[in-house]
């Protein structure tokens, strides 16, 4: 999985630069390896992309947006995997920062020795120059779409619907929602700290060449695990959910805090005492901080997203962690 973050700062205003980013049909004006998008309604869009020689398309859908904040979407189906998402952040003085975050499989070789030489992000880093260039000289966007996705709670009665609202689906469930597992990105979540707490133990539990390798095998569903909860779960919270911004932070500080101690330990012989000495640590501050995930961020959850968003969370959790492996 090639994943590229990277930001440019332009001169317009923040509403100007998100209300671009919504007109998904103009990015291959700026994105060379996009050779077409077209919207299909307000949530679905079908893409054409030609990558070191390889052309596909897909369909995606805008998994979240929320006018100027972020813009999420992902495949859904065709011959990539793909998962994007842009943040703006307001710079003062009619600037504002734009930060992608692309992540997609590579496939044939040259993509995949591009990523490995880091020509993906120089790539993206040329388009994001592109953009700048083409919202500063134009100075006001090609259009825009200020609605929500996913929608707002149901209006109370005597509220007018928010403009651009993607109306709530009707209709009977498909046979394939039917079938679709009920879990909740809650129960998801907390299904994988017990994978967590489990594989913890019996590494604490193991000796020598068994140690190293149940240690490698938790670092990896860790970091997926993790990944899952940054791209889904944090900025929901953050966005969606109120005094969210805090919680999503305290969160991210124990990540970061837990991927310092990984690293730490990562250094040593599973068979030495500083390892037991730092995993020890390490399990600490893992339990600690599923402890205040499952005690805060996921009631929070609960609380405040609806039945059917948790089950869609679910479901983008899933997508971007399968991605990853
Ligand atoms: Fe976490
Ligand atoms: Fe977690």
């Amino acid at each position: 999985m090639s994943d590229v973050t990277t930001s440019v700062d332009v001169r317009v205003p923040l509403r100007t630069a998100y209300n671009q980013w919504t007109q998904f049909e103009s990015f291959p004006e700026f994105m060379s390896g996009v050779i077409a998008v077209r919207q299909v309604d307000d949530r679905h869009t079908h893409w054409v992309t030609e990558i070191a020689g390889a052309r596909r398309e897909f369909d995606a859908e805008i998994v979240e947006q929320l006018p100027d904040e972020r813009v999420a979407w992902r495949s859904t189906d065709g011959d990539v995997r793909h998962f994007g998402q842009v943040t703006f952040q307001p710079l003062g003085d009619g600037a504002t920062r734009v930060t992608v975050d692309l992540a997609w499989e590579p496939e044939g070789l040259l993509e995949k020795a591009g990523g490995a030489l880091g020509a993906d992000r120089l790539q993206i880093k040329a388009d994001l120059e592109r953009f700048r260039r083409f919202i500063e000289s134009r100075g006001t966007e090609t259009g825009q779409w200020r609605g929500r996705v996913p929608e707002p709670p149901a209006a109370v009665a005597g509220e007018e619907p928010l403009a651009g609202t993607v109306p709530p689906p009707t209709g009977a469930q498909t046979p394939a929602e039917k079938d679709r597992s009920d879990k909740d990105v809650v129960d998801v979540l907390v299904a994988q700290h017990e994978q967590v707490k489990e594989l913890m133990a019996r590494t604490a539990a193991a000796e020598g060449y068994e140690k190293q390798q149940l240690f490698a095998e938790l670092v990896d569903l860790l970091k997926t695990h993790e990944l899952g909860e940054q791209r889904v779960v944090h900025p929901v919270i953050r966005s969606s959910t109120e005094a969210g911004a805090a919680t999503a932070n305290a969160r991210l500080g124990e990540e970061h805090r837990a991927d310092q101690l990984i690293a730490e330990v990562q250094t040593m012989i599973a068979n030495s005492r500083e390892f037991d000495t730092w995993f020890e640590q390490l399990q600490h501050a893992v339990l600690d901080h599923a402890a205040h995930e499952e005690s805060e961020e996921f009631p929070k959850l609960r609380r405040e997203m609806s039945p059917a968003r948790l089950r869609t969370m679910a479901e983008e959790l899933v997508a971007v962690q399968t991605a990853k492996n």
